[in-house]
């Protein structure tokens, strides 16, 4: 559990707040890039971290992250114009380009400089693989792009996804690094999803089989690795191994030859997460039945509300929960999809869950480990102590599921190779 003080650090992330401040000095994931699909085309609002901004592409296709207030009198820039290489409000005309710069000022002298002395709040933007991504730090502190391997895999072998979540970015984000609750929370006998496990398959055996996994955790650089052992065979274990990264990744491994996958959890503001979801695979590009499965938000994506990013199976509908599926027991929850499983249980713990009422086992050593590192990198950088996992190259990291004798206790060193993200190289997991 944590104190009701630690749980409020560990929550808030607006402007001004220790967590708030860590966040802002890492790169993330803020829209996708076919939400502004072609030059001038209307601006969208985007909120991150507390943070009202608007997104625009301009003339020459660059992306702009502005804060949606103008900075002449507030009003908002999501009226404007986007037109000839900048987004112009349409309250008195000023005009800013993509970097904040005041480029026109109709409404004042012709001779006036006082255009050159506006700025508006902007922040850069970097587009990887579909996905805009940006920096809302302080510009001398910005750190390169972190090398993630979803975001530096060609084109054609990476997803990604995004789902509005209606909770607190750290209960979401635990259920990303809880390696337990797939035993029960996403027990589906009829699953067979080519970018998820194929029915009948090992993993989804050994995962069903053992519901109590041994946690064992190496604290690392960018975070920590984690290794959850299940009894497999009679004399094999199968390791679920994945990372959490700094400050609010989480992998999955895949089961066989198909695509890898992870989560980024954004926070929108203290009640709201863009849930993303990547796969990737490293080493050929998707079949067009991964393709498909993942368009269709099956796997780890998400059925969407046309024209938003609202799950269909939502908090107002109660996630379509099916009783007499659940009482069947071909389903455990009754919930049809994984992110709506996932979205279901972690928002039913309200907006912004009271850690101080939490009863904690083993298997949520994890979970304890990365608060306690979030806590501490807070808290550090209020003192002026630089955030960890700054360094672009720590990321190469993927998940794996590997089968090994139960007699090997070095299981770091022997998944050494395999929770490295070299580039083109992938051995499929058990
Ligand atoms: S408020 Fe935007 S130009 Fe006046
Ligand atoms: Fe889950």
């Amino acid at each position: 559990m944590l104190s009701r003080e630690d749980n409020e650090l560990l929550t808030r992330i607006g402007p001004g707040t220790p967590m708030g401040e860590l966040m802002r000095r890492y790169w993330l994931p803020a829209l996708l890039s076919s939400e502004i699909p072609t030059p001038d085309c209307p601006p969208i609002r985007v909120r991150l971290l507390g943070e009202d901004l608007l997104a625009f592409r301009d003339t020459r296709g660059a992306v702009g992250l502005l804060e949606a207030a103008c900075p002449h009198r507030g009003a908002s820039l999501f009226f404007g114009r986007n037109e000839d290489c900048g987004l112009r409000c349409v309250y008195h005309g000023w005009k800013f380009d993509v970097s904040g710069q005041c480029v026109e000022m109709p409404n004042e002298p012709a001779e006036s400089d006082f255009k050159h002395k506006v700025r508006a709040v902007a922040y850069p933007c970097q587009e990887r693989n579909g996905v805009v991504w940006t920096y809302l730090g302080p510009a001398e502190l910005q750190p390169g792009f972190p090398e993630l391997e979803w975001a530096t895999v060609p084109p054609e072998q990476s997803y990604g996804s995004k789902r509005l979540q209606e909770c607190n970015w750290a209960q979401a984000m635990e259920g990303g690094i809880d390696s337990s609750h797939i035993s029960f929370l996403h027990r589906d006998k009829d699953r067979d999803d080519p970018t998820l496990t194929r029915k009948g398959s090992a993993a989804t055996k050994y995962i069903t089989g053992d519901g109590a996994p041994q946690f064992e955790i190496v604290p690392t650089e960018y975070g920590m690795l984690i290794g959850a052992r299940r009894k497999a065979e009679e004399d094999s274990h199968y390791w679920r191994i994945t990372q959490w990264i700094f400050p609010w990744y989480t992998m999955i491994p895949a089961a066989g030859d198909i695509p890898i996958g992870g989560h980024a959890w954004v926070p929108i503001d203290d009640e709201h997460t863009w849930t993303w979801s990547f796969n990737w695979h490293p080493s050929r590009p998707f079949s067009d039945e991964e393709l498909s499965t993942m368009q269709a938000g099956m796997g780890i994506h998400c059925e969407l509300i046309p024209g938003t990013f609202r799950p269909v199976r939502n908090k107002s509908n109660d996630y379509g929960i099916d009783r007499d599926w659940q009482a069947s027991g071909r389903s455990f929850t009754g919930i049809k999809g994984l992110s709506e499983q996932d979205a279901g249980i972690q928002e039913s713990m309200g907006p912004i869950f009271d850690r101080s009422r939490e009863r904690l086992g083993s298997t949520d050593a994890a979970i304890i480990q990365a608060r306690r590192r979030l806590l501490t990198a807070a808290s550090d950088l209020q003192k002026g102590i630089d955030p960890p996992a700054l360094d672009p190259a720590g990321y190469r990291v993927r998940s794996a599921g590997l089968l090994l004798p139960r007699s090997a206790y070095n299981w770091p060193e022997l998944a050494r190779e395999r929770v490295q993200a070299i580039p083109g190289v992938f051995t499929a997991s058990a």
